[in-house]
This record gives structure tokens, sequence and C-alpha cells, in this order.
């Protein structure tokens, strides 16, 4: 069984005429960088919505530790940073966008700065440093390890003090509402207290990614993949989603929430060794510690399994004290609530997901596959990245795709002279009755098979396994009407896991962050291209 054989096409009930509403230009759906920016770009012509999860100081973009990469030195240039991203991306990046990304860089970061972003400044130029796959020092980060935040802050302050923008948190949006032309023409979801249909002409989905579908993860709660799952229903054409990006470095301390120990910190000079003490990575690859970060990933796990090992750690032990708290603060902070002591102890770690490579498919313009539906930051997937991103790539695509979505989709809504603001929308499902059904123990199962099955390494026979596993428990899931958004959201993690699986069992080769133990190579001959799926 498909996905699409047993999925239908809203979650909840919809009568467009019973439920509250609101109107608005532009809907965006998202919080983090992306979201933020296309709002304020779109708000320079048009009423803005943005819808938030949770609350704006939650997501993504708020816990990026390393920092923003992009050509910011004299020695620096951008067919450099070009060639990185190419190369990390291994073959399959859109050269084109790639090249744009790039060249707006500078530019945007500069537009940050003069908005107030603290970046960290050295000899009167933003300061940058190292990470893996980059040849130049080009990420720059803001108050130490805290540049995600620093930038959020700069973003969502913007945001509130724009009249054309009105901020809704704690919204759930249940689906992506389209008309029979397959317009998107707004959203269904959960406000605080209730249902609520908001009206839009054009929507942009911001909404993140899904790295809380792995039980290691260095994702917050509300990564979920939410947005995937209701633009597959709304038909949009997705793609790569078999290249979930791992982290190579993961706080691993026994009941801990995984937090993220940034590439930075290796990009300084810090160590990766064995439970013996050994410095593993030059076994591995030449550039050691700075290679690619699905190398380093597979790396650690080789490791971990040669030494009978749950994690591996980090050696940070030369680094001055002071200069670590301020440089690192974030991670000083998070070693300290666990006593470790950096300047004595090694810090345990180990790979855990991160980031979705692929997503929503857009073009130049940020446009999905669905009319009036615009897609950037994480979830959108615009050939940027290929089979890999590179560190601190990601925060720049969000940066540059949010700015074009929101003008493009203000810019849409010039061309309409006349539209029909409301849409009569009727759906109704009828009710399973499984009253005795455990969202948490599902999404629980879930999240341990994907990291099982669908995780760092992958080969036909788990993949398989994965897919009937989740098709089982779809039969008894996604046919019952829930009222709440743990439902919702077990649902779309139920969908989202298997088009992943899908696709990794699909794309027999390695490349990128997608490697298969079956075929350990890559085959350019029959997979130098993109896995598309749509509905
Ligand atoms: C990190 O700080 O290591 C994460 C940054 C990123 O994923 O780009």
């Amino acid at each position: 069984m498909s996905a699409s054989q047993d999925c239908r096409r809203y979650l909840v009930d919809i009568d467009s005429n019973s439920t509250p509403q609101l109107f608005t230009d532009c809907l965006v759906i998202g919080g983090g960088i992306a979201g933020l920016r296309a709002a304020i770009e779109a708000a320079q012509k048009c009423s803005v919505i943005l819808l938030c999860k949770d609350s704006l100081e939650n997501s993504n973009t708020w816990k990026a530790q390393g920092g923003i990469a992009s050509v910011l030195t004299g020695e620096d240039n951008f067919e450099s940073h070009i060639e990185d991203t190419l190369n990390a991306g291994c073959g399959i990046n859109d050269l084109n966008i790639v090249d744009m990304v790039i060249r707006q860089g500078p530019e945007l970061i500069k537009q940050l700065l003069d908005w107030g972003t603290e970046f960290d400044i050295e000899n009167n130029h933003i300061a940058t440093t190292f990470e893996g796959g980059h040849r130049y020092s080009r990420v720059a980060h803001a108050h130490g390890d805290e540049t995600g935040k620093i930038i959020a802050q700069t973003l969502i302050e913007k945001v509130k003090q724009n009249n054309n923008i009105k901020i809704i948190e704690n919204f759930y949006t249940i689906d992506l509402l389209t008309n029979s032309d397959n317009k998107c023409v707004g959203v269904v979801g959960q406000n605080s207290r209730s249902r609520q249909i908001i009206w839009a002409p054009n929507t942009i989905l911001a909404t993140g990614g899904a790295g809380r579908l792995y039980r290691e993860t260095t994702n917050p709660e509300v990564a979920t993949g939410d947005g995937i799952a209701m633009a597959w229903r709304a038909g949009a054409v997705l793609t790569d989603l078999e290249f979930m990006q791992f982290h190579p470095t993961t706080l691993y301390v026994a009941g801990a929430s995984r937090a993220l120990i940034t590439e930075a910190l290796r990009g300084e000079g810090a160590v990766l060794v064995d439970c013996k003490g050994k410095a593993f990575m030059p076994d591995y690859h030449p550039d050691a510690e700075l290679a690619p970060r699905d190398i380093v990933s597979r790396a650690i796990l080789s490791q971990m399994l040669k030494t009978k090992s749950t994690h591996v750690f980090l050696d940070v032990r030369k680094f001055e004290k002071e200069h670590f708290a301020k440089r690192f603060p974030t991670i000083s902070e998070l070693c300290r609530s666990f006593d470790i002591d950096t300047t004595k102890d090694l810090i345990p770690v180990r790979p855990s997901a991160h980031y979705m490579v692929g997503g929503v498919e857009t073009d130049t313009n940020a446009a999905t596959s669905v009319t009036s539906l615009y897609a950037c930051g994480e979830i959108a997937a615009t050939g940027l990245h290929g089979a890999n991103r590179l560190g601190s790539n990601s925060l720049l695509e969000g940066l540059v795709f949010g700015k074009i979505a929101g003008n493009n989709a203000a810019e849409d809504i010039k061309k309409i002279t006349s539209y029909t603001k409301r849409t009569n929308i009727e759906y109704h499902i009828t009710p399973s009755d499984r009253t005795r059904l455990d969202t948490e123990d599902v999404t629980n199962s879930l999240r341990a098979l994907m990291w099982r099955n669908v995780g760092i390494t992958r080969s036909k026979k788990p993949l398989t396994e994965a897919q009937e596993i989740i098709t089982f428990w779809h039969r008894y899931v996604m046919d019952k009407v829930f009222d709440s958004r743990t439902g919702w959201q077990c649902q779309n993690m139920l969908t989202d896991a298997l088009l992943m699986a899908q696709a990794a069992e699909k794309r027999r080769e390695s490349r990128g962050v997608h490697f298969r133990s079956d075929y350990p190579l890559k085959n350019d001959q029959k997979f130098k291209k993109h896995i598309l799926i749509s509905r």
C-alpha cells in the first residue's frame, strides 16, 4: 500500500459556512528565519498574517548555533562558496539557484546588521569561522553560539513593529485549503480556543523541518514535518525526501534531551576521540574533523561499533576557559548543567537527525506546483543543497528565499484585479471508532523505527520492513478524525515517514547524506536526478 492510497484530502471535517474566518492578502505559516523574512518583505505591499505553531521563540532557527555562511572576507570569493556547496551536494544541486543564493548573501547579511543584529565583530568586520566543507572562514556568528536566536530576535522585533503584519501564535495549521482549480486559498487550523479558517489569495509555507520523526534529533518538539504532509495532501510535488542530514555531534547524556553541539567547535579545533581516547577522524578522511557532515557521522557510528560504545567524545579541553565561555555560551551552559567541566572532561556526543534536505519542490520564484502556494526555508527543496547541505547554508537560504517568497506572493496580489475571498468548502468524514488509540505510543514507536530502519545507514530489508510497519499503523491511525494537535501531528508524521522510507528505498545508490550499505557507491547513470513524489 502506498501513502497515496490511504490518506484523505483533509484531516478534519470542514464546513466553511459555520467556521470562524479571517481574511488577509498574504498568509505566512511558520515563524523561523524564512517565515519572518517573508512576512517582512510581503508587508511592504500588502496585509500579512503570520501563523506560528507555538511561540515565535520556538523554532529551529532560534536553536541554530554555528552561524550563517557567506562570502564576507577579502580572501574568500563567490566561486569558492559555490564550489564548496556543489561539492557537498554531490552532483544534484541546481547551479542557477546556488549561484543566486550565494551572491545575495553578503547584501542580506549586511541588511540584518543594519536592522540591528549583533553579529560578532573583529577588527571592524563581521567575525567569521570555519565549518566542515568550507574552504574559507565564512561562517558569521552572533553572541558566540547564539546566532539563530539573535537573528530571530531582530526579525521578530521588525515583524512586531509592522502594522501590516498580524501575528497569531499557538495556531496549529491542520490543512491547506485548495479550490477546484487546485489553487491554494488559505488554511484551516486550530487557534488556542477553536477551529478557524483563514482565507488568503497567496500562502507561504515556511513550517521548517521534520527532525522529530527520529528518536535522536537536534530539533525542537515543533519540528514534526506538518508542512510536508499538508502540502502532499494538497497535491504539491515533493522531492529528495530520502536526504535527511544527521548532525555528527549531539550531546549524549542518558536521560537528557538531545542538544546540538555546534560544528563551529570542530571548526575552531575541537577533536573527536573514541572511548579509548584515540583521535579517529584522520583514519576516515584527510580533512579529519572538517570533513563533510555525512562522512563525520558515519565515521562516528563506525568507531562506536568498533569500540562497542554508545557514543564518542568531543575534546575541547585545550580551549582557554574564559574564551570558551564567551565564544560558546550555549554549550558552556549546557555542559555546566550536566556537571561537565570543559577544561577537564570530554563531551559525550553522537549523531542525530538534524536537517531535512528535501521537501516541497520550488522554482526560482519560491513557487510550488500548487497555484498560489509558495515555500521557503527548511521545508522547501530549492535546489541549493543537492544531496547534502553545507553547514550554515540553511540560514542563508531562509533569508534569501524568504525575501523572494514574500516579494512574489505580494506581487501576485497586484495581478489579481478581483478575487473571491471566500470559497465554499464542505468536507465530511465518517468517523472511525478507535477510542483506545494511544497516539503518543504510536509516535514514540515511529520515532524509534525511523532511527533504526531509515537512519544514517540504510539498506533494502530495513527500509521494506519500515514501510510495512508504518503502513500497518496507517491502517488504524489515518481513518480517525482527531480533535487535538497530537492526533493530527501523529497522522502527519506517519505520512512523512512513509514517503521518506519509500524515497530512501527508491534511491538504490549512495549520495550525500543518503548512504545505502547495499549500494555503497554513487550511480550517476541511474540516479543523478531527483526523486519526485506527488499524490
Ligand atoms: C551547527 O552549529 O553545527 C549547526 C549549524 C547548521 O546546521 O548549519
